[in-house]
């Protein structure tokens, strides 16, 4: 079974390659796909985070990694997956995510989301975050893979 793993990714943290990892061993095939919001301001390029995806999932051998401006449910549909996966953090990330499965559902029936309990060392970890503390000149060297940082570094250099 194919299951896409939806997000902004802007940037990828250690919290969504956890989920990766994990989500890989549940299924066939994971897509991590980067879905542009136009009414976000990345930090990152799609192209850039595509690049960063791809580093630090290289050492897995059943993800792809790619890119749409859509509706997930649609890019679902045209790679013929059912499942769409997201990590769940804490209880603020499930009305958000309640809402967007629930959504998703009344776009199109087929498709199930699929939620994985994040592991709890980063159950605080969100790009967010990251963006913070880079901004103000902290390290995030523990909350995002080693490529991501390096990156970081040179956006604020
Ligand atoms: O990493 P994020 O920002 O929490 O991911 C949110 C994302 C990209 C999965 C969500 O905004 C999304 O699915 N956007 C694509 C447009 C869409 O399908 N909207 C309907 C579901 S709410």
């Amino acid at each position: 079974m194919i299951a896409i793993y939806p997000g902004s990714f802007d940037p990828i943290t250690l919290g969504h390659l956890d989920i990766i990892e994990r989500g890989v061993q549940l299924f066939e095939r994971v897509i991590v796909t980067v879905l542009s919001n136009p009414s976000k301001h990345p930090m990152f390029s799609v192209e850039k985070r595509l690049e960063q995806i791809r580093h630090c999932t290289q050492h897995l051998s059943n993800v792809e990694v790619d890119s749409f401006q859509g509706l997930t449910v649609e890019y679902a549909k045209l790679h013929n997956a059912k499942v769409l996966l997201r990590g769940l953090r804490v209880l603020s990330d499930f009305e958000k995510e309640l809402q967007m499965a629930h959504t998703n559902k009344t776009l199109r029936d087929e498709i199930e989301t699929v939620f994985l309990a994040t592991t709890k060392e980063y159950s605080f970890l969100s790009s967010s975050i990251v963006k913070e503390i880079a901004k103000f000149g902290g390290s995030v060297a523990h909350l995002v893979p080693e490529n991501v940082a390096r990156d970081i570094h040179q956006y604020y250099s």
